[in-house]
């Protein structure tokens, strides 16, 4: 699948890392740190939305030992991914088709900067959360529908066929809960400030657990 973001992030690849440093997008330390005191020993992790590697090299920081898995549609940022995570595997491909197809199970599937990008964030959670092995964990984050601004709109179509869309925090939250998902940490952050004077993205990052575990 090649929709506007595809073209997109290979376009950007190249230069994704710098650009993040400079924009100071700090999610995956952010998640890493709800992640850290819930005392997890994920074997099997699998990353969506992996870009060039970023969230990965914070899970594996916290769990060296596990097998990560990096699904993306961008072969670009698969790339670079590769170059730094010789030892994981990586499949490129759309996260919701990679799920429906898969007969896989994960101790803790990700998806951090890339869910208000996707066609369907709700899709996605519920694929993800069908596919968490007993005892898992999803941890997510999701650009909420906020009061003013930017956020205040559900969908911002911008140029070249790219999308983002915004859902509130309660909506989210209902649906995770129907797939069987129950909410064990969340966090408002800053991801990165807008440019064209749009201000802050704010995003809301959510670890769940499956069922009631
Ligand atoms: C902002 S980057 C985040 C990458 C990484 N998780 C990080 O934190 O650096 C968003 C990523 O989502 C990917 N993406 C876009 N559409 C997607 C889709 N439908 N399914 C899975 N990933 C998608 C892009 O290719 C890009 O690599």
């Amino acid at each position: 699948m090649r929709d506007g973001w595809v073209a997109d992030f290979d376009a950007l690849a190249p230069t994704y890392d710098q650009r993040t440093a400079q924009d100071d997008w700090r999610l995956n330390d952010r998640a890493a740190e709800m992640l850290a005191p819930l005392g997890l020993a994920p074997a099997r992790i699998l990353d969506l939305g992996a870009g060039t590697g970023q969230t990965a090299e914070a899970l594996l920081r916290l769990f060296p030992d596990a097998e990560v898995t990096l699904v993306d549609p961008a072969p670009g940022m698969l790339r670079a991914a590769r170059a730094k995570l010789p030892g994981a595997t990586f499949v490129e491909e759309d996260a919701a088709a990679f799920l429906a197809a898969s007969a896989g199970r994960w101790d803790l599937v990700s998806a951090i900067g890339c869910l208000e990008l996707v066609p369907d964030l709700f899709e996605v959670l519920r694929l993800a959360a069908a596919r968490l092995a007993p005892g898992g964990h999803l941890v997510a984050s999701h650009e909420p529908l906020l009061g003013t601004g930017v956020q205040a709109r559900p969908v911002s179509i911008l140029d070249r066929g790219r999308a983002v869309s915004r859902h509130a925090v309660e909506e989210v939250e209902r649906r995770a809960a129907s797939y069987g998902l129950r909410r064990v940490a969340s966090r408002v952050e800053t991801a990165f400030q807008r440019g064209d004077g749009d201000g802050a993205a704010v995003y809301e990052l959510v670890v769940w657990s499956a069922g009631g575990v």
